[in-house]
């Protein structure tokens, strides 16, 4: 259920009974030439979505502004000042837990929110934060390694493409159709988590926009798969996320 469809009372019904919220984060930049702008924040927030729907969650509204800065040389991509982010998702978690939400699970889908979210999440006690990649879960990951291998590659990668395909239709693959080139596991290794160079040396190394990623090898039926194995592992680490959060709070009393 979506909070900004809710009625106060409503939502504080939910809050009497003890409920954490899920709040998905993307991004707003490029994702090569068949990705759409805003794959990372569609991607997050259909996670959420069929998840809560799987678990009775609530979601919070979504972030979609986030530091994006390697990215934009290539038009469409609106970065967010790291730290300005890391303050406004932190009075967004702040603010829900003020209210009464027992914890907050991030559903993440932008390897760049991981630093300035996890700052958040230590400046709360462990049972009020949790930070979940809808990639990560080893459902989700396997199903990727079986459908692309290493053609997963770091961005515009193929699985997320493939959920954008599923929801909103399939856009033309121009210059994605060939095969980008191959990454090595240096760069995989020394890049993780977005760590990319300035936006115009990233460009010129990564013309098309796709890090490493066959883009091309997504299809619809992918996404379906992988949106499912994504939202239904993210169901089942938010009641457990719920639980321990309920737990710890009736402890402390
Ligand atoms: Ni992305």
């Amino acid at each position: 259920m979506k909070l900004e469809h809710m009625t106060w009372q409503e939502v504080d019904n939910r809050i009497r009974k003890g409920a954490a919220i899920i709040l998905p984060v993307g991004s707003t930049e490029q994702h090569g030439p068949m990705g759409r702008i805003g794959t990372d924040t569609i991607c997050a927030k259909a996670v959420a979505l069929l998840a809560a729907e799987a678990c009775d969650a609530i979601v919070a509204p979504p972030l979609a502004y986030t530091p994006a800065p390697f990215n934009t040389a290539f038009p469409g991509t609106v970065s967010m000042p790291e730290e300005i982010f890391q303050a406004h998702a932190g009075a967004i978690v702040t603010g829900l837990l003020a209210q009464g939400f027992l914890g907050v699970f991030v559903v993440n889908g932008h390897g760049a929110n991981l630093a300035p979210l996890r700052a958040i999440a230590n400046s709360c006690k462990p049972e009020q934060m949790r930070i979940r990649s809808w990639w990560e879960p080893e459902e989700v990951n396997g199903l990727r390694r079986d459908l692309y291998g290493d053609w997963e590659g770091m961005h515009a990668t193929p699985s997320e493409v493939a959920i954008t395909q599923y929801l909103l239709g399939v856009l033309p693959s121009g210059d994605a159709s060939e095969a980008p080139t191959k990454l090595t596991q240096e760069y995989i290794q020394e890049h993780s988590g977005d760590r990319h160079g300035r936006p115009e040396e990233h460009r010129q190394m990564f013309p098309d926009g796709r890090v490493g990623s066959h883009s091309a090898l997504a299809t619809p039926e992918d996404g379906e798969r992988i949106l499912a194995a994504a939202s239904q592992s993210i169901a089942r680490e938010f009641l457990d996320f719920e639980e321990s959060a309920r737990s710890c709070t009736s402890l402390r009393g």
